[in-house]
């Protein structure tokens, strides 16, 4: 086998959990029992957390972030005593570790209630949502903030199954991230299981006025009411993705997959909590043109959701390999152009991207000590992960590679993968039969190295390319937007279309493009976003009431960020992001607010 192809020397403790003070290797929990009340006038949940414990250690450790811990106890002959605990000191990064003296109970239950600031809840005003007559409340645990609203052991290393009674005030309807056992929505009581072991990360609740559209037999939509019919006609496909990722990778192994759509201010496009993905209201654009993330979403099941990686920095072992399944569904729903065309706008950005990223945020196997997990959310393991897939694909063929991957995830199905793992798994189960291969796909050079590979798939788009050329020729005067054919254009045309153009073009044009195109109200929030960048580059000002409007309504990161990067790089623009922020942080989630402080200089801003 070729020197460079060995397994990458992996430091030893790259396996532990740097984002856990949870210790499983002495106590580990493996069933959560929730019981607890929404409380919308004090935004908090209350109740209490039991938890089944084994182990040979007598102290669990837990994790948590601004919980109070009412109390403790643990299981004592047929009833509970208190136990003795303490909570330590918090850390801004990991909260505080709850360490409980259990003995050799095991049962474990705490008494507690969350913060009104709970960096996993958002609490939605009436008016945040589409029906602006109830409140709602959704989780968002991934990376680390289950601990925000359980404590347990908040570590992806950790699986357990969990049940819950949940009571919401009556009327409004609870959803889980697992089986609904029974639902009384008059008095507001709902109970939930989940019988699969999941990591923590993969607990979900959310909480308002939903209705229920079934897509497909194991299928379905919940939203708004008024959301609900064109959410469930944009999702029809969902079953036919189900099916085709069954015939590549085995069993949907979770029953049903339903999809909740969100209100907007949701942080994410989407999040892939099991049997029931959470998607924000953008991607709903009127003709299944932003679906790929529902493909990607479901892709998770497998990639992530069966097979999870071990700790946050493995977690292009989740993302790359559900980007590199999410294509092949678009392969096969959409067919191979629309596929291409999403690919090639994916590598594109990621290549504008790693150029401002420092070389240690290149690396696939990234180094996240002493960080935050959600630092290490950028297109790397994303789109270089699931490139690195890829270029193993044109290698070998599919005849090889599809096969592969689904014995991958019925070896670690319900566990968690270190990257070490599965590069040793990928050396004796292929790699090493194929040593042409080995000799093409440096494993080090992919896992541990910043940059991309000079052996590498690339995908091209040939219907993108002629739309650079038509791009190209209008940004030289050689032809008017209005001789554009853009009668056959999808999302994927525009967006290539956009990103096309030089970034000082002058307002002047833009005018010409608006006149003709409409661009400022463009209903298709990708679409939308990358216009209202360009607008504010060129300070075109007829699209600052867009701009404001769209940063007061949006809640998904991906596209506010952008917008107020743009914005803070002028004085005025400064003064106008500050003005619009302060009028739409309240509105933001905890972890939007997080990313967008530091873009304002939110601190700055306040002081006098
Ligand atoms: N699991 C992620 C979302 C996530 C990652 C939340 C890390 C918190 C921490 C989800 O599957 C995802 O990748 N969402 C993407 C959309 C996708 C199509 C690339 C998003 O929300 O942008
Ligand atoms: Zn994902």
């Amino acid at each position: 086998m070729a020197s460079c192809t060995s397994i990458p020397p992996v430091a030893e403790d790259a396996s532990r959990d740097l984002h856990s003070y949870a210790n499983p290797s002495q106590v580990r929990v493996s069933h959560v029992e929730m019981d607890l009340t929404a409380d919308f006038e004090r935004r908090n949940l209350s109740g209490t957390c039991t938890l089944t414990v084994a182990g040979d250690g007598t102290e669990l450790v837990l994790d948590t972030r601004d919980l109070e811990i009412g109390g403790v106890d643990v299981a004592d002959g047929d009833g509970y005593a208190p136990a003795e605990f303490s909570l330590g000191d918090s850390d801004p990064i990991l909260g505080s570790p709850l360490r409980i003296r259990r003995g050799t109970a095991d049962t474990v239950r705490i008494d507690y209630s969350t913060s009104p600031s709970a960096s996993g809840l958002q609490w939605l005003e009436p008016r945040q949502t589409a029906g602006r007559k109830h409140p709602f409340l959704y989780t968002q645990s991934q990376a680390i903030h289950a601990r925000s609203w359980i404590p347990v052991q908040d570590t992806p290393a950790v699986r357990v199954t969990y049940g819950a009674h949940i009571r919401v005030p009556p009327g409004l309807r609870a959803v889980m991230s697992a089986e609904t056992a029974s639902a009384d929505a008059p008095s507001g009581n709902y109970r939930f299981r989940m019988p699969m072991a999941i990591p923590s990360y993969l607990i979900a609740l959310a909480v308002g006025d939903l209705a229920f559209e079934p897509t497909g037999e194991r299928t379905g939509v919940y939203a708004e009411p008024s959301v609900v019919r064109a959410a469930a006609k944009e999702f029809e496909d969902t079953e036919a993705m189900m099916r085709r990722v069954e015939e590549l990778y085995g069993p949907y192994r979770w029953g049903r997959y339903d999809i909740l759509v969100l209100p907007p201010a949701f942080p994410f496009g989407g999040m892939e909590n099991p049997r029931l993905t959470f998607v924000s209201p953008t991607v709903i654009a009127g003709d299944k043109s932003l679906v790929s993330l529902i493909a990607h979403e479901l892709a998770h099941s497998w990639s992530g959701n069966l097979a999870t990686n071990a700790t946050w920095r493995d977690f292009w072992l989740n993302e790359g390999f559900t980007v590199y399944i999410e294509e092949r569904i678009q392969e096969a729903v959409y067919g191979p152009e629309r596929a291409a065309m999403e690919s090639s706008l994916e590598v594109a950005a990621l290549k504008d991207e790693m150029d401002e990223l420092a070389a240690r945020d290149q690396i696939l196997h990234v180094d996240l000590a002493d960080r935050d997990p959600d630092d290490g959310f950028t297109g790397v393991p994303y789109i270089k992960g699931a490139m690195f897939l890829r270029t193993i694909e044109d290698n070998v063929g599919r005849d090889v590679f599809d096969p592969f991957l689904r014995s991958y995830f019925e070896e670690f199905a319900f566990r968690s993968v270190t990257t070490a793992q599965f590069a040793e798994y990928l050396e004796r189960n292929l790699l090493a039969n194929r040593p042409d291969v080995a000799g093409e796909v440096s494993l080090t050079e992919w896992l541990e190295r910043p940059g991309l590979p000079t052996v590498r798939h690339e995908p091209v788009s040939d219907a993108l390319e002629a739309v650079a050329k038509v791009a190209g020729q209008w940004v030289a005067g050689a032809i008017l937007a209005r001789e554009i054919d853009t009668s056959n254009w999808t999302t994927q045309h525009w967006l290539r279309f956009l990103r096309e153009l030089p970034v000082d073009l002058g307002a002047d044009r833009l005018v010409e493009l608006d006149d003709v195109f409409g661009l400022t109200s463009a209903g298709n929030a990708e679409i939308l976003c990358e216009w209202l960048v360009l607008s504010t580059v060129n300070e075109y000002a007829a699209a600052n009431g867009t701009v404001e409007e769209f940063l007061t309504t949006v809640g998904r990161r991906k596209f506010l960020r952008p917008l107020y990067e743009q914005l803070v790089k002028t004085e005025d623009g400064t003064v106008r992001a500050r003005a619009i922020y302060r009028k739409a942080r309240p509105g933001y989630h905890p972890m939007a607010v997080q990313s967008i402080d530091r873009i304002v200089d939110w601190d700055v801003a306040l002081s006098p």
